[in-house]
């Protein structure tokens, strides 16, 4: 049933005005499609906002959710724990890289930013070395929407209304995307790893003893998916570790299984200090994010100078390890493990490359890229209308039955781990067909 009046939500990341004259409604959702108000199914290409790979409307995953609902619906987050929250910390950590094996929870990958940015300034200042104030982003990058994400973050449409409210002492690397170097690359490009150096360029302009921090995704997805470069992230992780800065990995998007393993850690084989979580973490279900912390790090808070009833960190959210959140969050890692979903990315990676890169060639079609279950197209824009080609692309995928994401002139796919070879072939298909069709004004 449509609502009768759409004027009193105001949607985000949305063109309201143009949602309103044409909205596109979803009434239910199973496995990887949703359904439409007018009862047709598109294919889910970005699993949700790539957050439900498992696929739609789990039995389980609604059974665990029931269960704890009718068990213990909320617990006071401070001073007070519940036993599906510390068996999912538990079982986060069993999935993270060795020694990474404390979990402080939100809500949401924003809240999972804010928080890692606020443990790294506040670790250094309880090791006395409050000076390290410095955080430095990327480029590009996507880190949510609080103040600390924008301000990390490099996508300069979200950071550019609030310019004169963002954090001070932040800097920022260069993004790796190069087409004359990297156009349709397979996997990791091969130039580019010596762009880890600026790190360097800032360490001399700030010095070491004022940086607290670097935050970068290992693959960049919400900016189109822009894979790292062979050797990128080694260095990034030598020049923190030899100036005492932290490394912290956003997973948001990579962690639980999107680049074929449990982290991008894991796959690019360098272990950050701490990886912040959301989205895959519940399958999307319930809204849940988090940090996962080195072991010292979090003892650091326990062995400062003070009394043991002192509160360690002051930080936490009112929904901070809610216990349904935690139980579809159990429930949704047992789904990964019994149904071998990390390995199944792992083994549908290749077909996602096969079927995207056959679009090269196709007119307007400036790049692919993939890695993991991920795959970014990269579509001229129209003269003078940024945007309005991968707008037009979405139009007519979600009438032709495939649901895009589409980021500026980027066309993003993150398909969910249960899709079928044929699945993501005609999805690959749909976008050939709505890239010749579309048509500037
Ligand atoms: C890498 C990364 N960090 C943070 C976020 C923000 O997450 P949320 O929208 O749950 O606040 C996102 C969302 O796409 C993301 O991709």
């Amino acid at each position: 049933m449509n609502p009768s009046d759409l004027s009193a939500y105001w949607l985000p990341f949305t063109s309201n005005r143009y949602f309103k004259r044409h909205p596109k409604m979803l009434a239910s959702a199973k496995g990887a499609y949703y359904r439409t108000e007018d009862g047709r199914e598109l294919f889910d290409c970005i699993s949700g906002m790539w957050c439900c790979p498992i696929g739609h409307g789990h039995p389980k995953i609604a059974e665990a959710i029931r269960r704890q609902a009718e068990t213990l619906d909320y617990s006071p987050a401070f001073q007070l724990g519940n036993a599906a929250t510390f068996r999912l910390a538990e079982r986060i950590a069993e999935l993270a890289p060795a020694g990474l094996d404390r979990v402080f929870f939100g809500n949401s990958g924003s809240e999972a930013v804010d928080t890692a940015l606020k443990i790294a300034l506040a670790y250094h200042r309880v090791r006395g070395e409050a000076g390290r104030f410095r955080l430095i982003g990327r480029e590009r990058a996507y880190h949510g929407v609080g103040f600390g994400g924008i301000s990390v973050g490099g996508m300069a449409a979200n950071r550019r209304a609030y310019a004169g409210a963002m954090l001070p002492g932040v800097d920022h690397l260069p993004h790796t995307w190069n087409p004359a170097q990297m156009a349709f690359s397979r996997g990791q490009p091969t130039w580019g790893a010596h762009l880890a150096e600026d790190l360097e360029r800032l360490v001399a302009l700030h010095d070491a003893s004022t940086i607290a921090a670097v935050i970068v995704e290992p693959v960049q997805g919400s900016t189109g998916v822009l894979v790292p470069p062979l050797g990128y992230l080694e260095r990034l992780r030598e020049i923190c570790t030899r100036h005492g800065i932290l490394l912290i990995f956003d997973e948001v998007i990579t962690g639980f299984g999107r680049l074929g393993a449990s982290f991008g850690a894991q796959r690019l084989g360098v272990v950050p200090d701490l990886i912040t979580f959301a989205k895959g973490v519940t399958n999307g279900t319930i809204p849940l994010g988090g940090v996962i912390v080195r072991g010292d790090i979090y003892e650091a808070f326990m062995s400062a100078e003070a009394p043991e009833y002192a509160t360690e960190l002051f930080h936490g959210y009112t929904y901070s390890g809610h216990p349904i959140a935690a139980a579809a969050g159990l429930a949704a890692l047992d789904l990964y493990e019994q149904e071998g979903l990390f390995q199944r990315a792992r083994e549908l990676e290749p077909v996602l490359e096969a079927a995207v890169h056959e679009l090269r060639g196709e007119p307007g079609v400036a790049d692919v890229r993939n890695f993991g279950l991920t795959a970014g197209v990269d579509l001229e824009p129209f003269p003078g209308q940024p945007g309005l080609r991968a707008f037009r692309v979405f139009e007519h995928g979600f009438q032709n039955d495939q649901l895009f994401r589409v980021t500026g002139d980027t066309i993003a796919f993150g398909p969910p781990f249960i899709s079928t070879a044929a699945e993501l072939g005609r999805m690959a298909e749909t976008l050939r067909a709505a890239i010749r069709a579309v048509r500037p004004d």
